[in-house]
């Protein structure tokens, strides 16, 4: 069973944004498998580097999109993932420093977020796109 399994609650109704959270998802559940395999250390994840960076991109994606529309809600928006980076950076300074930072904790923490934030801020931006005739 993966920690994160895909449904269609997860879906904000906007195609090339729901294609990029499955992907997100599943390569979180990548590492979640590999790190429960006892594969890596998480401060040294291949998994974790590809979900940081295929995050960044995906932010990136979302942030251009909010500009390009005039999305009210950018700014807010934009603040909810640089926080994120903000919260990782500091898990992985902490382990780094010799501070045991389980595993589960993190993967929790990233499940957590994830789910709190596309249910709620990305659905919100999914809504005002379909207003806008975007699916
Ligand atoms: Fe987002």
């Amino acid at each position: 069973m993966p920690i994160m399994p895909w449904s269609d609650m997860l879906s904000v109704g906007v195609a090339s944004i729901d294609e990029q959270h499955q992907i997100l998802v599943g390569i979180l559940n990548e590492l979640a498998d590999s790190l429960q395999a006892g594969i890596d250390d998480w401060d040294e994840s291949v998994a974790l580097t590809k979900l940081v960076d295929y995050t960044e991109s995906h932010f990136a994606f979302e942030e251009g999109l909010m500009r390009r529309v005039g999305y009210p809600g950018v700014d807010a928006h934009e603040q909810e993932h640089r926080l994120l980076f903000q919260q990782v950076a500091e898990l992985m300074t902490r382990s780094t420093a010799g501070e045991r930072v389980g595993t589960q904790a993190l993967l929790v923490f990233l499940r957590d977020w994830l789910t709190t934030h596309i249910m709620g801020t990305d659905r919100a931006l999914g809504l005002s796109l379909n207003r806008m005739g975007m699916r």
